[in-house]
C-alpha cells in the first residue's frame, strides 16, 4: 500500500474505491507483495533445493492459493480439508506436507489415500501408521527439539510443555518402532513457533536435526517450518531471511554432503508470505468520547481479527480518509458485545464518522480465524492483482448464519 498524493493505493487503485465497490469490512490482498516475498524467499536460498511449502491456515482463500500454485509454492495442511483445498486448485499431491496434530488415525489415512506427504508428530500415531503401512507408504516425522522460541506463548510450538512433535528424547521408541515395522522415514520436520526473528534459532534447530538424520538413511527432504517475522510497525526487529539463508543453507549443504545424497530443504512459511499482503478495510462508525478515552468505533472487531486480543498483537491502523488532519489519540474498537479492542492509545489523523480505516498486516490469521460471533457475517475479501481488483470472497448474507442450523421438533 503506497501513500501518493494524499490518498492510499495498491497497485494503483485507491483504497477507498476498493471499499466503496465491495462494502466494508473488507480484506484486501496486494497479490504483487505476495509473490514478491515468495521471490525474496527463493533469492535468499537459491544455493539450496529448496521447496516453498504455504501454511495455508494463514490464509486459505482459493484464489491466493491459486496465485502461489501458479508462483510455484507448494502447500503445508494441517486437516485433510486443507489437503483438499490444495489439491483443488491443481497443487500435485507430491507438493503438499499434511502435518497434523492430534488428529483420529482415520485423518492421517485420508492423507495416505490423497497421496500426499505425511508428517507424523505422536508415537501412537506412529505405531498405528506402521502397522497399518509397514513399508509400503513413507511418512516424515515432526519432531519436538525442547526450543523455546516465538513471538508469544501461544504460538511458541518447540517447548517441551508443547504439544507438538515427537520429543528428541523419546528417540528410541521412534527407532523401535520403525525397526519393528521397516517404517521409511523420508523427512524429518521442526516448527518451533512464529515470529522468530533470531538465525541462531534455526541454526540450533539444523544441528539437532543434522545429528538426528543420520539413524534415517531413506530421507528425502528436512522441514524447518516456519516462523519467520515480517514486521507489525516501523523498526520492528524481523527474520533476516537473507542471513538465514545464507547461514542456514551452507550448514543444510556441508550436512547433505556428509549424508551422502542431495535432500530437499522444506520451509513452510504463512505470516512471510501473506501477513503484510493484507490489510482489513473498515468503517468508522461511530466516534465516542468519554471523560477518559475517544474511541473509533469500527464496523468489524475480535470476530474478523482476533490478533490484538487473542496474542496482544499490535496491527497498525491508518486513516484512510483523512491522511492531513491533526495528530490526536484514539482507541480503535469493534462493533462486537465484548472489548475488542483492535489498537489502543493510537496516535491518528483526526477522525470522523464515516472515515475509512485499513488495518495493518491482516492478510496472515485475519479471514482464517474470522467468525460469525454476535451473528455478523464475515467480511468480503478482494485480491489485486495487475492493477485490478478482483473479489474472491463474497460477505457471507445472513442465509449464510442460518444454513446448517436445523429447529429442532419441540
Ligand atoms: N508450519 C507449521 C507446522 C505451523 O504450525 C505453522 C503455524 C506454520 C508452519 C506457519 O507459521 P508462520 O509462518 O505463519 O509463522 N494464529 C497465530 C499463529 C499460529 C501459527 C500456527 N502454526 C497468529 O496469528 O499469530
Amino acid at each position: 500500500m503506497e501513500l501518493a498524493g494524499g490518498k492510499y493505493h495498491i497497485q494503483g487503485i485507491e483504497l477507498a474505491t476498493i471499499a466503496k465497490e465491495f462494502g466494508t469490512p473488507v480484506f484486501v490482498y496486494d497479490g504483487k507483495k505476495i509473490t514478491s516475498q515468495l521471490q525474496n524467499l527463493k533469492n535468499a536460498f537459491s544455493e539450496n533445493p529448496l521447496k516453498v511449502k504455504f501454511a495455508l491456515k494463514a490464509l486459505s482463500n482459493i484464489s491466493i492459493l491459486k496465485l502461489l500454485h501458479m508462483h510455484g509454492a507448494g502447500m503445508d495442511a494441517v486437516s485433510v480439508n486443507e489437503v483438499k483445498l490444495a489439491l483443488g486448485v491443481g497443487v500435485k499431491k507430491e507438493d503438499i506436507n499434511f502435518t497434523p496434530s492430534c488428529v483420529d488415525f482415520s485423518e492421517i489415512a485420508e492423507g495416505v489415500d490423497l497421496g500426499v506427504s505425511v508428517n507424523l508428530d505422536n508415537l501412537t500415531m506412529l505405531e498405528r501408521f506402521g502397522r497399518k503401512y509397514g513399508s509400503s507408504y513413507p511418512c516424515g516425522l515432526r519432531l519436538n527439539p525442547h526450543i523455546m522460541a516465538g513471538g508469544n506463548y501461544k504460538i511458541s510450538t518447540g517447548h517441551g510443555n508443547s504439544k507438538f512433535g515427537i520429543s528428541i528424547y523419546q528417540l528410541p521408541d521412534v527407532m523401535r518402532l520403525v525397526d519393528q515395522y521397516r517404517i521409511v522415514v523420508n523427512g524429518l520436520h521442526i516448527h518451533t513457533g512464529s515470529e522468530i526473528t533470531e538465525t541462531e534459532v534455526y541454526l540450533k534447530m539444523a544441528e539437532i536435526l543434522f545429528g538426528i538424520a543420520r539413524d534415517f538413511p531413506a530421507l528425502q527432504f528436512i522441514d524447518f517450518g516456519s516462523g519467520f517475522k515480517v514486521a507489525y510497525k516501523e523498526g520492528d526487529h524481523v527474520t533476516n531471511i537473507y542471513d538465514l539463508g545464507l547461514k542456514l543453507g551452507k550448514s543444510f549443504k556441508e550436512f547433505y554432503h556428509s549424508y551422502g545424497k542431495q535432500l530437499e530443504l522444506w520451509i513452510e512459511p504463512g505470516k512471510y508470505l501473506v501477513s503484510e499482503a493484507g490489510y482489513l478495510l473498515v468503517n468508522v462508525n461511530v466516534v465516542k468520547t468519554t471523560p477518559s478515552v475517544t474511541f473509533a468505533g469500527v464496523d468489524s472487531g475480535l470476530n474478523h481479527l482476533i490478533r490484538p486480543m487473542m496474542y496482544d498483537a499490535y496491527h497498525e491502523i491508518v486513516n484512510v480518509t483523512n491522511t492531513t488532519g491533526d495528530h490526536k489519540i484514539y482507541t480503535v474498537v469493534g462493533n462486537i458485545c465484548e472489548t475488542d479492542t483492535l489498537g489502543a492509545d493510537r496516535k491518528m489523523n483526526e477522525v470522523r464518522e464515516g472515515d475509512l480505516f485499513a488495518i495493518k498486516n491482516a492478510g496472515a490469521y485475519g479471514y482464517s480465524m474470522a467468525s460469525n460471533y454476535n451473528s455478523r457475517f464475515r467480511p468480503a475479501e478482494v485480491l489485486v492483482w495487475n492493477g485490478k481488483a478482483h473479489l474472491i470472497r463474497k460477505r457471507d448474507t445472513f442465509d449464510d448464519l442460518v444454513r446448517n442450523q436445523v429447529v429442532a421438533e419441540i
